[in-house]
């Protein structure tokens, strides 16, 4: 069953997951690395920025991105590039265990199993209730696929293109399955305007129309959310 926290800032909300992700930093041993999967948004940047402050050591962490655009990996806007501006290049993570999907998407779930699975799955939310790129009408027996983004989440999107029209039309997701699996998810949202579909998600109906209402059913899940 989810709860719903609300924060009084933003930032005190990511210093809070941050806390959550030093003290799993910490408590891991040798046989336990932990494996994390992180998303990209805007929603994650103070995240990344007090994780990059604290100078963790991640020599052991493992991470998976929820999802990539279909896109070449060098672009200023592919998720790949995201993550080492915002969050990899500033830590001692090695190039080897951070993971993004591709194409093989059986690969991407073997590689997750082979790994032991997920501890922590950081997620955002989309305004139309997408988790990942999983967009409204996806099964929640979802593995990690190739999908055609929706009409509203280019145009939500498309404020970090030049255009609207630059706006890759696919992307490869990791499915509602892949991130119900993981141990632990914490979803965190900032502004207003997710404020009516986060309500939709946590208290209303489970359904497929709204994507992260399927996380009503994990036994352990909270949701932040921060004006
Ligand atoms: C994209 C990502 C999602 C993310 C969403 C919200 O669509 N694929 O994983 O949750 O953006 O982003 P923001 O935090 O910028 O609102």
């Amino acid at each position: 069953m989810n709860e719903l926290k609300q924060f009084i800032s933003y930032e005190k909300m990511s210093k809070y997951v941050a806390d959550i992700i030093e003290d799993i930093f910490k408590k891991s041993f040798r046989m336990t690395f932990p494996k994390l999967v992180l998303p990209t948004g805007s929603t994650p940047l103070g995240l990344y920025d007090e994780l990059v402050k604290r100078e963790l050591d991640w020599s052991n962490i493992t991470t998976f991105n929820l999802d990539e655009y279909v896109i070449n990996p060098n672009h200023l806007q592919s998720y790949h590039n995201f993550m080492r501006m915002n969050l990899f290049d500033k830590t001692n993570i090695y190039p080897k265990n951070y993971n993004f999907p591709n194409r093989n998407t059986q690969a991407y779930e073997d590689k997750i199993k082979e790994k032991g699975g997920i501890d922590l799955c950081i997620l955002g939310i989309g305004t139309n209730g997408h988790i990942a790129f999983n967009e409204p009408q996806t099964p929640r027996n979802s593995k990690t696929h190739v999908v055609d983004l929706t009409k509203n989440t280019i145009k939500d999107n498309s404020r970090f293109f030049d255009s609207v029209d630059e706006v890759p039309t696919q992307a490869i997701t990791m499915g509602i399955d892949t991130i119900m699996k993981a141990k632990r998810i914490y979803l965190v949202a900032q502004g207003s305007h997710k404020k009516e579909i986060l309500e939709r998600a946590v208290h209303g109906e489970i359904t497929p129309e709204v994507p992260a209402s399927f996380l009503q059913e994990h036994p352990n899940c909270e949701v932040f959310y921060s004006d």
